[in-house]
C-alpha cells in the first residue's frame, strides 16, 4: 500500500485534476470522467470514463516500463486515481501517425485511412486558445520550450513507444492510427508524463476500421466508454464492475 498522501488540488486540466501529496517528488493523478473535444469547446461527463482510462493508462504505462521506457506511472491507488513522479512538464505534444486521420486529412487533404510510411512526427504547443498549433524544431529552440537532446529524445521516445504498442494493439486485433504524448524533466532526465488512453490516440478494428477511441465522441458516433472498455478487454485489463 502507498504511504502518499492526497494533498491539494495543484491544477485542473479537460479531463484530469492534479494533487500535490506529502511527498514533493509525487503528484496524485485523478482520471474524471469530463470529456472534451475541439480544445475544450465540447465537454461531457461519460460514466465510467474516468474509471477506465485510469486503469488503461495504468497497463500501458507499465508495459512501457517494461520495454525500458522511462515513465511518471508509479502506482494506482483507487479506481479513478494514481500516484505519479512530479515531472517538470514541457509544454509540447509529440504526435505519431500510422495511418491518416483527423487534422492530418484535413491540414493536407489527403484520404482517410492511408498508411503512413515511414509513420510522421509532428510536434504540437499545448495551448487551447491558440487551438494547439503545430510547430517545428527551430521554434521549440527559439522560444526555449526544450533543448535541441530533448528534441532529438522526444522524437526517439515517441517512436521507440510506437514499436512497443503498434504490436500490443495489433497482437489484440486492433491497429494504432495516431498517438499523442507529452514528457515531463526529472532529475535531468526525460521522462513519458500525462496518459495514454483511447483520449489521446486513434485505435480502429483491424478488420472492420470501427473507430474504437474519441473519434466517437468528436463525431457523435455514440458508445464512447463501451468502445474504450472493449479496447480494455482485448488487452486483457481487469476493470471493476
Ligand atoms: P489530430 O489528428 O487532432 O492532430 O490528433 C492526432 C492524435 O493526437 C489523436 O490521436 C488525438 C491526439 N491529440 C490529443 O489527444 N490532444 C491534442 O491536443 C492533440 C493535438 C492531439
Ligand atoms: N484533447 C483535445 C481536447 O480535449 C483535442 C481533442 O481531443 O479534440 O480538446
Amino acid at each position: 500500500m502507498t504511504s502518499v498522501i492526497k494533498k491539494q488540488q495543484r491544477f485542473t486540466g479537460k479531463a484530469k485534476t492534479v494533487y500535490a501529496t506529502n511527498e514533493d517528488d509525487k503528484l496524485i493523478l485523478h482520471f474524471r470522467n469530463d470529456t472534451s473535444a475541439f480544445d475544450g469547446e465540447k465537454i461531457e461527463q461519460l460514466a465510467r470514463k474516468g474509471m477506465v482510462n485510469n486503469y488503461f493508462n495504468a497497463f500501458i504505462m507499465q508495459q512501457l516500463e517494461k520495454a525500458g521506457i522511462a515513465t511518471h506511472f508509479e502506482e494506482l491507488i483507487s479506481d479513478e486515481e494514481c500516484v505519479v513522479k512530479n515531472l517538470d512538464m514541457l509544454p509540447i505534444e509529440c504526435v505519431v501517425r500510422n495511418i491518416a486521420a483527423g487534422s492530418l486529412v484535413k491540414r493536407l487533404g489527403v484520404e482517410e485511412g492511408i498508411d503512413l510510411l515511414p509513420p510522421t512526427f509532428e510536434f504540437f504547443l499545448k495551448n487551447d486558445a491558440l487551438h494547439d498549433p503545430m510547430i517545428n524544431d527551430s521554434h521549440i529552440i527559439a522560444f526555449n520550450w526544450a533543448t535541441q537532446a530533448e528534441i532529438k529524445q522526444m522524437k526517439t521516445l515517441t517512436y521507440q513507444v510506437n514499436d512497443v504498442l503498434k504490436k500490443l494493439f495489433a497482437d489484440a486485433g486492433m491497429l494504432l492510427v495516431d498517438y499523442k504524448l507529452e514528457y515531463g524533466r526529472y532529475n535531468g532526465k526525460l521522462v513519458l508524463g500525462d496518459e495514454f488512453s483511447p483520449d489521446g490516440c486513434r485505435l480502429w478494428d483491424a478488420k472492420s476500421r470501427e473507430k474504437l477511441d474519441k473519434d466517437r465522441f468528436r463525431q457523435g458516433l455514440g458508445g464512447v466508454v463501451e468502445a474504450y472498455e472493449q479496447v480494455a478487454q482485448r488487452l486483457g485489463i481487469a476493470l471493476p464492475e
